[in-house]
């Protein structure tokens, strides 16, 4: 007897609770970002109303509760990924933030010119763009892993693609244009075996359900809380210890530093060197807060009950006349996100019907255009599931395809 009920877990989102265009909302936009919870609200709001004060500044009552606070939210997200210590995570502004922060400062002093960074054809634009402006920079060589026609991994290419000359592997856990789950660990054993430093992308992989960041043996983990319940704003880098000991600080200023003398600084701790400026101390309470929710939650029911909508959807898209579906066939090597395009129906089109009828979906390149040129195609719509959508709402979203049909013949 499952345990994990939808339907009660919707009514802990306020926002799902609406009429948009007169009809109830159908929200299938999570990969952009998730709804809130609650007790994430309420997290935030009780920072505001009871301790707001900045953090590791004050000797005062409000700055001790604000830094413990935002201290214990730092070791809950990193309980969430078990990261061996929560001195391994640095606070970001997301998952994008996160990337720049690794390719301007790890990447900046350990990729020269004629060095090699591997990416792959899957990639968000958030781990294609900083690669691409720090080979222009230092003068090394971007070279790519293709998909083939599920948009997979064309993992045999590996080992020509792999060399000496390889410093750097970057690619994504479940790609948020397709679903696609990568197998990171193969990956990351292929690229070992060159000495590359990995960095995995996590902005759609530690969403849904725990990760093992010491199992998957990367080293480097970026993701972010808007995804997984939480605000905007914040998100986290997860390094190897010995890394980012070894990486000088990405941005200057306050709380960074040990020393400040004339001509030279001397850095704080990690990962409080790469944490200058007031940082978003609502914003990694409330990340605290998501992940207390999400960790209430059984992980494997989750897991099932995201799958078996992502089954339905299939099966109920494939129904539909006109209808290409993008990415993986078997559910088992998709997370939840499903991208089709319809006959001669433009995306935007098909999304602004949807919204119409009340349904939320993403249109557009997903900021993945290397995965829209691999596939002949300027964007797709995409659907994409969340803890709390339902059967019904997959029924909406297939009747609702066929007001496009009608219209678009
Ligand atoms: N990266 C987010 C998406 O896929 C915004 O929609």
């Amino acid at each position: 007897m499952s345990s994990f009920d939808p339907v009660a877990i919707r009514r802990e989102f306020p926002t799902l609770d609406q009429q948009v265009n007169g009809k109830p909302l159908v929200y299938l936009d999570n990969a952009a970002t998730s709804q809130k919870p609650r007790s994430v609200l309420d997290a935030l709001n009780g920072y505001y109303l009871h301790d707001n004060a900045n953090v590791h500044r004050g000797i005062h009552e409000l700055s001790r509760r604000a830094t413990e606070a935002y201290e214990e939210a730092r070791a809950k997200v990193a309980r969430w990924i078990n990261a061996a210590d929560p001195h391994e995570l640095v606070w970001t502004r997301g998952t994008t933030d996160a990337i720049n922060l690794v390719a301007g400062s790890w990447g900046m002093d350990n990729i020269k010119a004629g060095d090699e960074i591997l990416l792959t054809v899957l990639e968000h634009h958030s781990n294609l763009v900083p690669w691409q402006l720090l080979a222009r920079r230092v003068g090394a060589k971007l070279r790519y892993v293709e998909i083939d026609d599920q948009g997979r991994l064309e993992l045999g290419d590996l080992p020509s693609l792999l060399t000496e000359r390889t410093k750097l592997v970057a690619f994504n856990h479940v790609s948020n244009a397709l679903g696609t789950i990568n197998p990171v660990k193969d990956i990351v054993a292929a690229a070992k075996k060159v000495g590359a430093v990995v960095l995995v992308d996590g902005a759609q992989g530690a969403v849904h359900m725990p990760v093992d960041v010491q199992d998957l043996g990367a080293d480097f983990y970026a993701f972010s809380g808007h995804k997984m319940c939480g605000p905007t704003g914040i998100g986290a880098l997860w390094g190897r210890r010995e890394l980012l000991e070894s990486m000088e600080p990405y941005q200057g200023g306050g709380e960074m530093i040990e020393f400040v003398e004339r001509d030279m600084s001397t850095w704080a701790e990690v990962p409080h060197k790469f944490e200058a400026g007031t940082p978003n101390i609502a914003g990694a309470i409330g990340f605290g807060a998501a992940v207390d929710f999400l960790a209430t939650l059984p992980a494997e029911e989750v897991a099932a009950h995201e799958r078996a909508l992502m089954s339905y959807a299939m099966e109920r898209l494939a129904e539909v006349p006109g209808m290409r579906i993008y990415g993986p066939e078997s559910v088992e090597d998709r997370s939840a996100v499903v991208s089709f395009t319809m006959g001669d129906a433009h995306p935007h089109d098909i999304s602004t019907i949807l919204d119409s009828e009340g349904i939320a979906v993403r249109a557009g390149h997903h900021c993945a255009q290397l995965v829209m040129k691999r596939f002949g195609v300027s964007a797709t719509a995409r659907a994409s599931f969340y803890i709390y959508n339902t059967r019904d709402e997959i029924d909406r979203l297939a009747d609702a395809l066929e007001v496009v049909r009608g219209i678009f013949g």
